[in-house]
């Protein structure tokens, strides 16, 4: 008999190396821990044998079934290690295309101001900046626009206190820059301005432009054109053409409006250029003696030029945008355009 549980134990050991699946575990505990399995049928043997030898074989049988149950257990236990680890390392896919960080982009205002910038860098122009909040002084009365200019009411102009207000132009910034220096002046001011409009498509309560100024001996209107010229042509596109119309501003003696071809239409007529073929993208002219006097300039040694642009204006012509209220409600599906 003894002989017998040898042989069972010899066959479970060389049936166990072949397991490979849990199924193939659940067989083997089944084929001998079984309620019909083989170490119930040994069981059943007992009471048959005679009875000096029952409690050996029993003491025997009950061996064998440790053995069987501690080895089946253990594979149990490793085959679930094995499996778990195999399903963590199945997590981590390395073929999986990687998450791009969401990479944040320059308000399309701001890269406008910038490329704005560029251009004028590399003409010799340095940035200045003003104040928002400025005094009547600045705004209007050493720009030389006179008490009763229908600009200085409060229908045109945010007004804080008597004479303080929030700049309606950067036109401020000149005679802020003309104060402090001397010149040879060449100078780009951009920034904020404000507004009492009624905000629809093209108006705003607040908008930016870009100031510029440039004052030395012998500048002339010949200068202003070139100088423009060269910004509207890298700005715009070499296709891109320039026109000048009279027009009048307080500050500036003679003065001009500065149109381009319609870029969105190219001078075919289309609904932003009014069906004329041009727009108009800013203001400019000869610096008026007025001003110069203001800041105390010898106006027989210096003359110079100014312009004054919208940067919401040349952002919307140049990438086709109709309306001005889409600047300023951050929707991302807007800005990520830019
Ligand atoms: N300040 C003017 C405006 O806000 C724009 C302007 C026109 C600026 C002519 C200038 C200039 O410097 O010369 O409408």
């Amino acid at each position: 008999m003894i002989e017998k549980l040898d042989k069972i134990k010899r066959n479970f050991h060389a049936e166990t190396k072949k397991v490979s699946t849990i199924n193939d575990i659940e067989q083997l505990k089944i084929k001998y821990l079984g309620r019909k399995g083989i170490i119930n049928d040994l069981m059943k043997i007992i009471p048959t044998l005679p009875s000096e030898q029952r409690s050996l074989f029993g003491q025997q049988i009950n061996l064998l079934k440790t053995d069987v149950t501690n080895i089946i257990e253990e594979a149990h236990k490793r085959f679930h290690s094995e499996s778990s680890s195999k399903v963590k390392k199945e997590l981590f896919d390395i073929t999986l295309p990687g998450k791009h960080p969401f990479i944040g982009k320059k308000h399309p205002l701001t890269q406008t101001i910038d490329d704005i910038k560029d251009v004028f860098a590399r003409l010799g122009f340095d940035v200045a900046y003003g104040p928002e909040v400025e005094l009547e002084y600045y705004n209007f009365e050493a720009l030389n626009i006179p008490t009763d200019h229908p600009s200085r009411t409060d229908f045109d102009t945010f007004y804080i206190k008597n004479d303080v207000l929030l700049r309606s132009q950067t036109s401020t910034v000149q005679i802020r820059e003309m104060e402090k220096k001397k010149p040879p002046i060449r100078i780009i001011a951009p920034g904020r301005v404000y507004r009492p409009d009624t905000v629809d498509a093209r108006h705003s309560f607040m908008f930016h432009q870009v100031e510029g100024l440039l004052v030395d001996e012998g500048v002339s209107f010949a200068d202003l054109k070139g100088v423009l010229n060269q910004f509207i042509k890298t700005y715009f596109g070499q296709d891109v053409q320039m026109r000048f119309r009279p027009s009048f501003f307080p500050f500036t003696e003679p003065s001009a409006e500065v149109d381009i071809s319609c870029s969105i239409c190219g001078r075919k007529g289309c609904s932003v250029c009014s069906y004329s073929g041009w727009v108009e993208i800013l203001g400019a002219g000869m610096v008026d003696p007025n001003v110069f006097k203001a800041v105390h300039y010898d106006v027989e040694k210096y003359s110079g030029f100014a312009f004054g642009m919208g940067v919401e204006r040349i952002t919307m012509l140049k990438y086709c945008i109709d309306d001005i209220r889409l600047f300023y409600e951050n929707d991302i599906r807007f800005l990520s355009q830019f």
